[in-house]
């Protein structure tokens, strides 16, 4: 791609580490090859967005990512008029310049935001194709290299919240979920080179908090968290307090789940 490409900033130049939990680079590949619209559904912090990073680079196509919002309107994504000294002036929203200029567009946590702006996907995620702007009167046929990709966490929604079935029914999905325990290990020892033992250890504190998920905690400890502790402590922070900043703070202030955590983290680590 040429640096005068209006999405030319939006490649990925660097290989993001992404360590696969099973087929879905070659399933994403597939997809890709038809263009179909990709979902990618799971915990907070267990390595969708790393992996729709890793495709794009994979493919060689620009990513422009949008973190979606109850305040978003379609206009935030679609475009808007705006008025400068000349005049009134045309600016195309992330998803148009994605669906102009050929990009992988990624729509984080797409359930946050309001219907209308869920709607003027429709058309992009059929075999039309297209991206209407109704505001500025113009039909957009979207560029050969472009696809949607948007990604959920369905441990949060309530049923008010759920997308439609006709959105749903637009899409392939993945279904992720934490990395396994040998993978996730890995993870921690490639990714911020802690010893591999540290590394199991966090990952079975890990474990064990997620199995407290529905007994009065949302949801567990995610590779997420894991990273940040064990970043913390390869820079030489004492284990406990680490996990303890890391890893129980941020998830629950529940006295129950603490004293259970934290006898855990000292169990492990002293
Ligand atoms: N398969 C993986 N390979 C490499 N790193 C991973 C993997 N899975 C998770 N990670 C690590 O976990 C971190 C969080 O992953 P990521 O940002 O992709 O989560 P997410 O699923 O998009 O979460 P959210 O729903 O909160 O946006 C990454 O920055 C990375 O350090
Ligand atoms: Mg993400």
């Amino acid at each position: 791609m040429n640096p005068g490409n209006p999405v030319y900033d939006y490649m990925v130049n660097k290989e993001p580490y992404y360590h696969p939990q099973g087929d879905e680079i070659a399933l994403f590949t597939a997809a890709y090859a038809r263009r179909l619209p990709v979902m990618i559904k799971g915990p907070t912090g267990c390595g969708k967005s790393r992996f729709v990073e890793y495709m794009a680079w994979k493919l060689g196509k620009p990513l422009i990512t949008v973190a979606c919002n109850e305040d978003m309107t379609a206009a935030d994504l679609v475009g808007r008029w705006l008025l400068d000294a000349e005049g009134t002036r045309w600016q195309d929203g992330p998803l148009t310049v994605a669906a102009r200029y050929g990009a992988i567009c990624y729509l984080d946590e797409i359930v946050e935001a309001r219907q209308d702006s869920t709607v003027v996907i429709h058309p992009l995620t059929d075999h039309r194709r297209q991206l209407p702007l109704d505001k500025k009167g113009e039909l957009i046929q979207a560029h050969a290299d472009f696809q949607l990709v948007i990604s959920y966490n369905p441990g949060y929604q309530s049923l008010m919240k759920d997308l439609k079935q006709s959105t749903k029914q637009r899409f392939a999905a993945f279904r992720f979920d934490y990395p396994e325990t040998k993978v996730e290990t890995e993870i921690l020892v490639r990714e911020v080179g802690i010893p591999e033992q540290t590394a199991e250890q966090l990952v079975a504190l890990a474990k064990s908090s997620r199995n407290l998920k529905g007994h009065g905690m949302d949801e567990g400890i995610s590779t997420r968290l894991l990273v940040y502790a064990a970043s913390l402590i390869a820079d030489g922070v004492p284990a406990t307090r680490a996990c303890r900043m890391a890893l129980m703070d941020p998830i629950t202030d529940d006295e129950d789940i603490r004293s259970t955590l934290e006898h855990a983290i000292d169990a492990t680590f002293n």
